[in-house]
């Protein structure tokens, strides 16, 4: 592995990283008394709310592996009798408190079904996936700053991507694809500039990682290191970027990206002035990822909330989620292929503006508190 021994857990993350908070679902995907079935980097995770309350546990019987989704069968609001022998689980704490093929059994309150810490917060629910004995550190440890600000309104969608989620947190990091947006309708739609890239990644990557917090890389670039026409062989000006700022039309607005563990991207200032947008990259399997697009504002009175939820629904779904972000999406599965092979992290041949992808890999590796494994997965 010539060229990823510095960020050699990072390469071998190809399912994630274990101790981590992961986002599962949107809370509106699980009304009361519904169950969700969900698979979280690479472990089947069946979800139910009771009273409010979102719990979890694993989509696997203990008994003879048979997946509690495929037939779910509740027969009292705390627990989940498997279908096939009866092996009843209690959902907050895993025991088994009957089974029905065997009443006498003495595995009846001594087993359990493993089951997940369960955080949820801004209209989402995470879990926790990690070893058993692991003191489950801070939730807000392992979102971006500003996610949990209070007034904070949030709006989004998630949807399967068929590319290693590795791709994701490293676009936003990526200081030269944002020729890749040149056509975004969102451009035309909020007169936002738009250059073909930047120069001078190195001065530009700020490193967060206290001991304490989230861990991130921030992209803090200054705007006079924007180019907007690049030559293409003997053809001057063949390629030009956005630039609203110069028509007069509207100020030139600040961007502010930053990726931040296990694998989240916050961008400042998008879809427009005073939003922030996350997106969460949480592995499936080797070649999936679920990613959920999160555009946020905040919102002081009941009134602001109701009018950004309104442009939610009728401007960034259409421009920013639809258009814009799936822009990405496009770039992810198109190099899957590429990535899916392990080859792929070391036959890429890198630019020096890619400096803070590589920062990215170390910073992971550095703070990886295990990398999961075949041995992990349901
Ligand atoms: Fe679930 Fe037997 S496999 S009870």
């Amino acid at each position: 592995m010539p060229n990823v021994k510095k960020w050699s857990e990072y390469y071998q993350a190809k399912v994630g990283f274990r101790n981590y908070w992961y986002a599962i679902c949107l809370s509106s995907e699980i009304a009361d008394g519904d169950w969700l079935a969900r698979t979280v980097l690479g472990e089947d995770i069946l979800l139910r709310r009771i009273g409010g309350k979102v719990h979890a546990m694993s989509d696997r019987c203990i008994h003879r592996g048979v997946k509690l989704s495929d037939r779910v069968e509740c027969h009292t609001d705390s627990t989940i009798s498997c279908w096939w022998h009866g092996f009843t689980f209690r959902w907050t704490d895993g025991m088994v408190t009957n089974i029905v093929g065997a009443p006498d059994s003495k595995l009846i309150g001594r087993a359990k079904i493993k089951i997940y810490p369960i955080e949820e917060a801004q209209g989402m629910v995470f879990v926790f996936i990690g070893d058993s004995g692991f003191t489950v550190p801070p939730f807000s440890d392992h979102v971006p700053p500003m996610f949990l600000d209070a007034d904070r309104i949030i709006e989004g969608e998630s949807m399967v991507v068929n590319s290693n989620w590795r791709l994701g947190p490293e676009g936003g990091l990526d200081e030269i694809h944002r020729y890749l947006h040149r056509t975004s309708t969102l451009l035309l739609e909020t007169k936002a500039t738009m250059p073909l890239g930047h120069r001078g990644a190195k001065t530009q990557c700020e490193i967060v990682e206290n001991a304490t917090g989230p861990k991130g890389i921030i992209d803090s670039f200054a705007s006079d290191t924007m180019y907007f026409e690049v030559d293409i062989d003997d053809a001057p000006g063949a390629v030009t970027g956005i630039r609203f700022a110069d028509t007069g039309i509207k100020k030139k607005r600040t961007v502010g990206t930053s990726s931040w563990l296990p694998g989240v991207l916050r961008v400042e200032g998008f879809p427009q002035d005073g939003g922030c947008f996350f997106e969460f990259y949480v592995p499936i399997n080797e070649k999936q990822h679920r990613c959920f697009m999160m555009i946020s504002q905040i919102c002081r009175t009941p009134q602001e909330a109701s009018s950004f939820r309104s442009q939610y629904m009728t401007r960034w779904r259409r421009h920013a989620v639809q258009n814009f972000l799936r822009q990405d999406v496009a770039a992810r599965e198109s190099s899957a292929k590429f990535y899916n092979r392990d080859r792929g992290w070391i036959e890429e041949v890198l630019t020096e503006e890619d400096y803070m992808i590589i920062e990215w890999r170390k910073l992971c590796s550095r703070h990886s508190k295990g990398v999961q494994t075949p041995d992990h997965v349901s």
